[in-house]
């Protein structure tokens, strides 16, 4: 039984990707542009979105700062001048730099709250009453396996992506019951210039379009939550389970943080 109405035909359908200049959002923009839907793309560079449409005729670029809440609303505004109507929202705008409490730096901890969490609200509270009138649509939010628990070195990431998990639980109680889709995405180490900057080798890394390629499968079959590649979040989610008095120790000896 799907727990969402399953999205295979995206021929004609309004799809508005926040977070599309590069990587994950980028490549499941692409994806969706050659399933025939109207792809709008988001994000802070112009230069990256105007390229995407260069390369996709008929897609929209829509520059934003998720952090500007007057932004995402003229950015909404001019999509449904343009389109009429929205069929999926993916928001999939993200910040990250790795932090531990040695080094704390609030003002980086706070970017991304604003970036990851505050974002994810000013696009919700864009496209949501537009939503709700029309009945139908569907919500999808892009957080991490980083939220699932807490991990080294996550201090300022791990938190804003447990709130995005939980987010999008919360939402799916109020809207499934209006018509509405929402999902989660939660992939593991993809290789975009958000990870670029890690120093240490990345387990079971996938390429972005290898990402959008699960995101459309998770969409078309209804599912609430996608995770991969499953050969690594498979074993975080058995992690997930394990007590505490076992999961600190055993995360810092495979991690030697
Ligand atoms: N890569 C991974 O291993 C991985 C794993 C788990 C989850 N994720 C999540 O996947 C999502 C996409 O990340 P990615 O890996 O594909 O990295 P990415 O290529 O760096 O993409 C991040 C996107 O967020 C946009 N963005 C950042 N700040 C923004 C702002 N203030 N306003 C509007 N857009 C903003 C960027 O566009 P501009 O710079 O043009 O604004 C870009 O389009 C993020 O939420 C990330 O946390 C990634």
């Amino acid at each position: 039984m799907p727990m969402n109405p399953p999205l295979t035909d995206w021929t004609g359908r309004v799809v508005w990707i926040v977070g599309a200049s590069s990587g994950i959002g980028r490549a499941t923009a692409a994806r969706l542009a050659r399933a025939g839907a109207h792809v709008a793309v988001s994000g802070r560079s112009r230069a990256a979105l105007e390229g995407f449409v260069d390369t996709y005729p008929g897609a929209l670029a829509l520059p934003l700062d998720v952090t500007q809440r007057e932004s995402v609303l003229a950015a909404h505004d001019q999509l449904r001048s343009q389109w009429g109507r929205i069929d999926l929202v993916m928001f999939c705008a993200g910040h990250y730099r790795a932090q531990r409490a040695t080094a704390l730096d609030v003002d980086d901890m706070l970017r991304h709250q604003q970036v990851n969490y505050v974002g994810a609200l000013h696009v919700l509270e864009a496209v949501l009453p537009a939503l709700l009138a029309q009945g139908q649509g569907h919500l999808s939010f892009v957080a991490s396996v980083a939220g699932w628990r807490g991990l080294p070195r996550a201090l300022a990431y791990g938190p804003t992506k447990a709130a995005l998990n939980n987010l999008a639980e919360c939402l799916y109680f109020d809207l499934a019951s209006q018509g509405l889709g929402v999902s989660l995405v939660n992939p593991g180490f993809v290789q975009t210039p958000l990870t670029a900057g890690n120093d240490f080798e990345m387990p079971a890394l996938i390429q972005p379009d290898e990402a959008a390629r699960e995101i459309l499968a998770g969409w078309a079959r209804g599912d609430f939550e996608m995770h991969f590649p499953r050969r690594f979040t498979g074993v975080l989610r058995l992690l997930r389970r394990l007590p505490h008095r076992l999961y600190f120790p055993l995360l810092r000896r495979v991690t030697g943080l």
